[in-house]
């Protein structure tokens, strides 16, 4: 079987997100897969500031070491995900006593956290997503958030400020979902302008890629692969898989696998999309720089509870026994 970091070697990094500590995130025969085939990671949960530092200054690096020590050896790009996010952001960040923190407190507090963090790892770490999902999904332009609410707009610039003054040879990353779509497009351009103007450095966009089956936004993927290199940044595809599930309504509480019968044709489908990114990333390998999967396999994917707790999902190139699916072959256009 080719290996997927072969086949595209001289278009992209290829990799995959998953969470520390090995061996029980992967036993031996997935990070032997892993090996196999990718040559990048990202830290799925294990640098979430939640799970680093869940109470001001008592750091829990133990599960991050093991997913560093596992890249240093490898020799893998490791992804450091994430600095700052609206979600598993523990409270005290914000909180004085029984009041709201001052600005100058959480900006204190973030940028201990982002050095701590960020110069644990220097070295090993390649790049970071320093913010996640920043940009509102409505019609404001920030989303509403712990960090706008104490700091204001410029938390985005302090925290690309810091994280280049911890580590000024990492990579900074913007990056969020459904960043393809015109809308967003246009508020994470606003965003990246305004970090420009504020003098802060980002290297890349990261759109994250997570898709359903026969709703891919082609063409609006391709619009913003240009749009972001054109205005200066590297793109990155950082969460990548595609849902073969119903998402949404009553038919999303599946807890019964489907049937060989029923998954087959899903699978098929999902294979032709599968292909149809990968030619349209390689067609724009110039401003790709990586393409990561959200996690290795689909015994292993956020997808399995995600939007319902429970379900048998395979949104991924490998399935639940490590075997390459026909969206694999479809890719690497090999059988
Ligand atoms: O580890 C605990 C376990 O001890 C406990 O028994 C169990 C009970 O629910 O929870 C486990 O933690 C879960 C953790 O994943 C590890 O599996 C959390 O509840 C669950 O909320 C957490 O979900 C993660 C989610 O982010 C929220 O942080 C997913 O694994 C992770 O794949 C997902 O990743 C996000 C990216 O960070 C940003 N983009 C979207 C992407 C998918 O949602």
């Amino acid at each position: 079987m080719v290996a997927l970091k072969d086949f595209f070697a001289s278009d992209f990094l290829l990799g995959a997100a998953f969470d520390g500590p090995i061996p029980d995130r992967l036993n031996p025969a997935e990070q032997a897969l892993f090996l196999q085939q990718f040559n990048t990671l990202t830290a799925e949960n294990c640098l979430k500031p939640g799970r680093v530092q869940p109470e001001e200054g008592r750091f829990t690096f133990q599960d991050a070491d093991t997913l560093a020590d596992f890249a240093r050896t490898h020799h893998l790009h490791m992804v450091g995900h994430t600095l700052l996010w609206h979600n598993n952001c523990p409270e005290w960040f914000f909180k004085d006593g029984e009041k709201q923190a001052s600005r100058e407190l959480v900006l204190k507090r973030l940028r201990a956290h982002i050095h701590a963090v960020v110069g644990r790892y220097k070295g090993t770490i390649a790049g970071w997503d320093v913010c996640n999902e920043v940009i509102a999904d409505n019609e404001k332009y920030l989303r509403p958030s712990h960090w706008l609410e104490t700091i204001g707009d410029d938390f985005v610039a302090q925290a690309f400020r810091f994280a280049h003054e911890a580590d000024p040879n990492v990579l900074l990353h913007y990056n969020d979902y459904d960043n393809e779509n015109p809308i967003k497009r246009d508020k994470t351009l606003r965003l990246l302008r305004s970090l420009r103007e504020a003098g802060c450095r980002v290297d890349a966009v990261g759109l994250q890629g997570h898709f359903l089956l026969d709703k891919v936004p082609f063409g609006d993927v391709e619009d913003a692969i240009e749009i972001y290199a054109r205005e200066g940044y590297q793109v990155m595809i950082t969460e990548l898989d595609l849902d073969v599930l119903p998402f949404v309504g009553p038919e999303a509480e599946i807890t019964q696998p489907l049937s060989p019968e029923q998954l087959a044709p899903l699978l098929l489908r999902q294979a032709e999309q599968y292909a149809k990114l990968f030619s349209l990333f390689r067609k724009h390998r110039d401003k790709i720089t990586r393409v990561t999967f959200w996690n290795p396999h689909d015994g292993r994917s956020w997808r399995n509870n995600w939007p319902t707790k429970g379900r048998t999902n395979h949104p991924l190139l490998f399935d639940r026994e490590l075997r390459p699916k026909a969206a694999f072959y479809a890719v690497t256009g090999s059988s």
